[in-house]
């Protein structure tokens, strides 16, 4: 049974009272809740502007709404969640969600406590949330996904040899040695050296000799020229003495330097070996016959040195170009 019933909401109670005896055509008249059959939405409440309305579900709240009572005259649905309006008859919506790029919403029910999903379009990925739902105020939860491009790759952006790795909506290079930069086309090669010699120790006879060593090479992977140089030719007169040798390779490409420095002792050769001479004894600082070494000859008891010849004269090997006694 529909109850249809109209009741004061606001007004004045003087009014009230001379109206509570007034029935409309319909026989609806505004009294304390009863159920009225014959009285309709259509009939009664005409006069709301005057302060008077007319609730068209009575105390039938829809969509399991519950009435309170205010008073005799006056009251209202409790709407449970989802639901809105004086009798609960609506439902709350959120409306169409709105369109993605490069997606599409699926679903089709939008109101309350319904779920949308969303999808993208081919080579796109979704970022964010998948689905949303209508709450209860009539928002819709969470934010809209995005459809992000997926697929860089494809088009082999990344340069050099480089592994490209796909993102959402970005991707990255890995360059291999000598590359960098985003899309690793940027050269940071050095000249690559090969055969830099270690220190070196060269004895010779002559006070100035050629010295040679081994050069090292220089080459750019890129294939781009080099300019080598270097402080001292590979076959150069020396005198004794310590060098250091530097070679510098420039990729005038990119500015980047290779260099190989070491050192050069130039020694004049060992003496030979001194023999004792007859009836004498020879005196050393040492077993070596480097440079610097000194020997002395002294004659054995009852011999002597030839006239004229300074038995205490030392002699000091590689000094004199004449070698000794
Ligand atoms: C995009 O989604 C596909 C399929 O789920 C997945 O294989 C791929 O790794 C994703 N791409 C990115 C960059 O996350
Ligand atoms: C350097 O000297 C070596 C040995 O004397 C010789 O074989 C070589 O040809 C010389 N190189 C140059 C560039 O003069």
């Amino acid at each position: 049974m529909v109850f249809k019933h109209a009741y004061a909401r606001k007004g004045l109670s003087g009014t009230l009272l001379l109206l509570s005896i007034l029935r409309d055509y319909c026989g609806c008249h505004w009294e304390a809740w009863e159920a009225w059959s014959s009285c309709t939405e259509s009939c009664s409440g005409a006069a709301n502007e005057d302060g008077w309305d007319f609730e068209r579900c009575n105390t039938n709240c829809f969509n399991g709404g519950s009435f309170v009572e205010l008073g005799t005259l006056d009251g209202y649905c409790r709407c449970p969640t989802g639901y809105v309006g004086n009798c609960c008859e609506t439902i709350v919506t959120c409306g169409y969600p709105g369109d993605i790029n490069n997606g599409r919403v699926v679903g089709i029910s939008f109101t309350y406590d319904q779920v949308v999903q969303y999808e993208c379009i081919e080579k796109y990925n979704l970022t964010g949330y998948a689905s949303r739902r209508c709450t209860q105020s009539g928002t819709w939860s969470d934010m809209s996904p995005t459809c992000q491009f997926a697929k860089h790759c494809v088009s082999s952006p990344c340069k050099n040899g480089a592994t490209c790795v796909d993102g959402l909506g970005f991707y990255t290079c890995e360059c291999v040695t000598g590359w960098t930069g985003a899309y690793c086309d940027v050269d940071i090669q050095p000249p690559v050296m090969e055969g830099c010699p270690g220190n070196l120790k060269k004895f010779v006879s002559n006070r100035i000799s050629e010295i040679s060593w081994p050069a090292p090479t220089f080459t750019d992977p890129m294939a781009t020229s080099l300019i080598i140089e270097s402080n001292y030719n590979t076959n150069i007169s020396l005198p004794w003495g310590d060098f250091s040798v530097q070679y510098v390779a420039t990729k005038p490409s990119n500015g980047q330097v290779t260099e190989c420095i070491f050192h050069i002792s130039v020694r004049p050769n060992p003496c030979d070996d001194l023999a004792a001479p007859a009836n004498g004894i020879l005196m050393c600082n040492g077993w070596q016959k480097d440079y610097f070494h000194i020997c002395l000859f002294t004659c054995l008891s009852g011999y002597y040195l030839p006239q004229g010849f300074n038995y205490a004269q030392w002699y000091v090997c590689g000094q004199v170009a004449t070698g000794f006694l």
